[in-house]
C-alpha cells in the first residue's frame, strides 16, 4: 500500500503560537526554562539521529537489544491490528516491530506521530516502501495535547520508545499517562521505552559527548526561536551543560551564558548575567517499580518488564484494565 498524505493536527500557525506561549513563559520565569519538544525541527532531528550513534548514548543501542529479543513476544501478546507510535522520530527501532508483525500477521496500520514534520515525512516514505503490505498514516501532532485524536477500530498497540517519557515532567507525565489511558480501550496496549537509573559516570557522557553533538543539540532550541520568532540569540555565546540531579533521579540540559547578555525576542526583553542557566530539557531515569506504580495509577497493568543484558533501558509492555 501506498503512502497517504500526512494527516496535520499542528498546523505552522498553532506550532507558533505553542512556541511562542512556551517561550513567553519559560523566558519570563526564574530560573529561565524551555520545553524540549522545540528542538526538533529538521536540524534538530537529524542532530538527535546523530546522538543516536555516538558511542557514549547507550538508551538507542539498549532499547534495540530488548526489542530484538522481545519483538515477536509482543507482536503474539499483542495481536494488534494498529501500531500507533508516538515521538515517532526515525521510526527505526520500530522495525523490528513491524518485522514481528510481519512473521505473525495481523498488523493492518501502522500510525506514527511526530512533532517534526521533516522526520515523519521521511520515516512514512521509507516504512510505506519497505512494508508493501501496510497502511502508514503519518500524523504531525504533539502528543500532550492531540492523544484525544488517535485512530480508533481494532487491537490498538501504542508504542513510546526511546525514553521520551522521561522528557516530561513528573506532572505532565501523570497526566499523559491519564490523557493516554483515556485514548485506549480495555484490552488495548501499551508498549513503553523507559531510561533506567545508574551511575552518572554512565549517564553524564550519554548527554554530555566527546564530539559536541548534544551541546549542538541543545543549542539548536536557540536557533528554531530565532528564526520563528525574529530573536536574536547568540547560540555561540552559551555553553551547553549536563547535570544529574541525584535527588530527582534526572539529567538536566541547561544552557549557560558565557557573558552578561541582552535578548529580543517577541515584546520581551530577556536579560542573562553572566554564568545564568536556561533548562532546556530533563531527562529522567526510571526504577522498575516506580514504572510499574505510575502505570497502575494511570490504570495500565504491567504484563512484561524486559531489560538488555546490561540493565541500562526497561522496556514495558502493560494492558489498558
Ligand atoms: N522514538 C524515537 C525518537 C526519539 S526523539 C527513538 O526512540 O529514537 C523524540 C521524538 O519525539 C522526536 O522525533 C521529536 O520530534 C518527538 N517529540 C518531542 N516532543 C513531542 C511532542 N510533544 N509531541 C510529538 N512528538 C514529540
Ligand atoms: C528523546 N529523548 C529520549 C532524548 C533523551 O535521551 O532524553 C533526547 C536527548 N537529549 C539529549 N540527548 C538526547
Amino acid at each position: 500500500m501506498s503512502t497517504e498524505p500526512l494527516e496535520i493536527h499542528l498546523e505552522p500557525g498553532d506550532l507558533d503560537r505553542g512556541l511562542r506561549d512556551d517561550v513567553r513563559a519559560g523566558l519570563s520565569a526564574d530560573p529561565k526554562w524551555l520545553p524540549p519538544k522545540w528542538f526538533y525541527d529538521a536540524r534538530g532531528s537529524e542532530l538527535f539521529e546523530e546522538i543516536t550513534r555516538l558511542p557514549e548514548y547507550y538508551p538507542t543501542r539498549a532499547e534495540r537489544a530488548v526489542l530484538a529479543g522481545r519483538a515477536d513476544r509482543v507482536a503474539e501478546l499483542t495481536g494488534a491490528k494498529t501500531m500507533i507510535e508516538l515521538g515517532s522520530g526515525s521510526s527505526e527501532k520500530t522495525r523490528l516491530l513491524l518485522d514481528a508483525f510481519t512473521r505473525h500477521g495481523g498488523l493492518g496500520t501502522f500510525v506514527p506521530l511526530d512533532v517534526s514534520v521533516s522526520a515523519l515525512r521521511r520515516s512514512t516514505a521509507e516504512i510505506a516502501a519497505d512494508y508493501p503490505g501496510l497502511r502508514v498514516r503519518g500524523i504531525v501532532g504533539d502528543f500532550t495535547r492531540h492523544l484525544d485524536r488517535l485512530p480508533t477500530g481494532g487491537r490498538r498497540l501504542v508504542v513510546f520508545l526511546g525514553g521520551t517519557i522521561g522528557n516530561l515532567l513528573p506532572a505532565e507525565r501523570a497526566r499523559f499517562l491519564a490523557d493516554m489511558r483515556a485514548a485506549l480501550e480495555v484490552g488495548d496496549w501499551l508498549l513503553l521505552g523507559t531510561d533506567l537509573v545508574k551511575d552518572p559516570s554512565v549517564v553524564v557522557p550519554a548527554y554530555d559527548d566527546a564530539a559536541g553533538v548534544t551541546a549542538e543539540f541543545n543549542r539548536n532550541v536557540l536557533r528554531v526561536i530565532n528564526r520563528e520568532l525574529g530573536a536574536d540569540f547568540d547560540p555561540a555565546a552559551f555553553d551547553h551543560v549536563a547535570r544529574w540531579d541525584p535527588d530527582r533521579e534526572w539529567i538536566e540540559m541547561r544552557l549557560r551564558a558565557r557573558r552578561p547578555m541582552r535578548v529580543r525576542v517577541l515584546d520581551l526583553d530577556v536579560r542573562f548575567a553572566e554564568g545564568e542557566e536556561l533548562r532546556t530539557e530533563v531527562s529522567a531515569k526510571f526504577r522498575p517499580a516506580g514504572v510499574a506504580g505510575e502505570l497502575a495509577a494511570a490504570g495500565f497493568a504491567a504484563a512484561e518488564f524486559w531489560t538488555d543484558p546490561d540493565g541500562l533501558f526497561g522496556v514495558t509492555l502493560a494492558r489498558a484494565d
